[in-house]
């Protein structure tokens, strides 16, 4: 059967919201199919480009966002401050590995979660889960959980007004590295990670002086003036998607892309290999990070290996392996073995948050920054065992001072959550936390290129 961006329609799906009117979700796809391409075809075929060298060893992926954007939290600020965290951590990592480090942002897309239960019940009232800003609204009536196809709408365009910003930090000079010192948010100027970044900045500055002498300048060399920035989120609203997804008629590689984002994202709950989800990602060009938690069996990680990418292309699939810090050593080395063994083509990336969530004892959905190092540690370490390369991270983070997971050099505690507890969905660590866990991944990097 020759694929299409709607055959998806064909097969069953699971967490997409059931809408109740019909009429105004034809109408909400039609205009979707008619607004500008997000990211284009050219940008895509950059970034595979760059995830074939992560493949070879010789880039490493960073990709942070929060884990659901969300209508109401959405400002220019904050994105300055969460990219401003994501050129820092850059930095750090580029220091220490001497590599290309590739940024993704798991923004402008980021808005819709797949649940464990369909429904939720508060003091007896039942009624459908919050699934994101993008389908309903979190308030607890049943006015606001009704999904609405209108949020497709809202969605795009605040994706729209998300990448205008980015594009604009990413090239129009916030991201030269002459403003390298410029990049450190007011409430992290006197913790440990800034003093050790300003040390990092200072010999930066330094090269470039003395760089400026020899007549290279950000002025004359675009490499140090901007910086390639790429976006990511869960593929889940397939009606979304597809409405973004184009032929590319431009560049010499004709296919089919999403342009909603660079990569797209499935999730353990959707990534049945004869379902909706897993169709329509076999189809368009972009690379796809699939999760991999300790439930996924290494030939079913083939099965949508093969089905993802059939030809076994360089810079489609990237596994973001979230296992548990003590759960690593026990689950990743036989996916590692079993990839390796079938001649398959990926980038390993280490998601140390999704398996180390809890509940702290006052209720609040958290995790600890030391269990956070602990998986990526394990996660290098197995990487090292197995011969094979950790290719990236990622993490839910953001530049606000958010106190949402536990610990840190600024020692987030139990009691603290309450103060500043803002995410839509899972915790995220807050900017000192985001560059302490850089400064690890630094020393790890270092390490791999010395040995
Ligand atoms: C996520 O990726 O942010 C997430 C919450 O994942 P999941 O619900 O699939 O575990
Ligand atoms: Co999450």
């Amino acid at each position: 059967m020759t694929w299409n961006p709607d055959t998806w329609r064909n097969y069953p799906v699971v967490q997409m919201p059931k809408y109740t009117n019909q009429k105004h979700l034809l109408s909400v796809e039609a205009k979707l199919s008619s607004k500008p391409p997000l990211v284009f075809a050219g940008e895509v075929q950059a970034l595979k480009r760059s995830l074939h060298m992560v493949e070879n060893g010789d880039a490493f992926i960073l990709q942070g966002g929060d884990c659901a954007e969300s209508f109401s939290q959405f400002s220019a600020n904050g994105i300055r401050d969460t990219f401003k965290v994501l050129l820092q951590m850059a930095v750090i990592l580029t220091f220490g590995s001497s590599m290309p480090i590739i940024k993704i942002g798991r923004i402008a897309g980021q808005f819709a979660k797949p649940r464990s239960s369909d429904i939720e019940v508060l003091n007896g009232v039942e009624l459908p889960s919050y699934r994101g800003d993008m389908i309903n609204d979190m308030e607890f009536n049943e006015v606001s959980r009704e999904p609405d196809p209108q949020r497709l709408l809202d969605g795009y365009e605040q994706s729209a007004a998300t990448l205008n910003l980015i594009r604009a930090f990413a090239q129009g000079g916030m991201a030269d590295l002459a403003q390298v010192h410029e990049w450190t948010l007011g409430f992290l100027s006197d913790t440990p990670e800034t003093t050790k970044y300003q040390e990092i900045a200072d010999r930066i500055s330094e090269s470039l002086n003395f760089m400026k002498a020899c007549g290279l300048t950000s002025n004359t060399v675009s490499q140090l003036r901007e910086t390639e920035f790429y976006t990511s989120h869960e593929a889940l609203l397939l009606n979304y998607e597809e409405a973004l997804t184009r032929k590319d008629t431009i560049t010499a590689e004709k296919g089919w892309y999403s342009t909603s984002a660079h990569l797209l994202w499935v999730g353990d709950r959707t990534r049945q290999h004869d379902h909706g989800h897993i169709e329509f990602l076999s189809g368009i060009q972009n690379p796809v990070g699939i999760k991999c938690g300790p439930s996924l069996e290494p030939d079913d990680l083939i099965r949508l290996i093969e089905k993802i990418n059939p030809l076994n292309d360089t810079g489609k699939i990237i596994l973001i392996c979230r296992m548990g810090s003590d759960k690593v050593h026990q689950n990743l080395p036989k996916l590692i073995k079993k990839v390796k063994s079938e001649g398959k083509r990926v980038t390993w990336c280490c998601d140390p948050m999704h398996g180390n969530t809890i509940k702290a004892s006052n209720g609040y959905k958290t995790r600890k920054v030391s269990e956070i190092l602990n998986e990526v540690n394990n996660f290098f370490n197995v990487h090292k065992d197995e011969g094979s390369y950790p290719g990236g991270v990622h993490f839910e983070m953001t530049g606000s001072n958010v106190t949402e997971c536990l610990g840190g050099t600024n020692e987030v505690k139990e009691s603290d959550l309450g103060s500043r507890y803002h995410t839509h969905c899972d915790p995220r660590l807050n900017g000192s936390q985001s560059l302490e866990l850089a400064f690890l991944i630094s020393d790890l990097l270092k390490k791999i290129r010395n040995e």
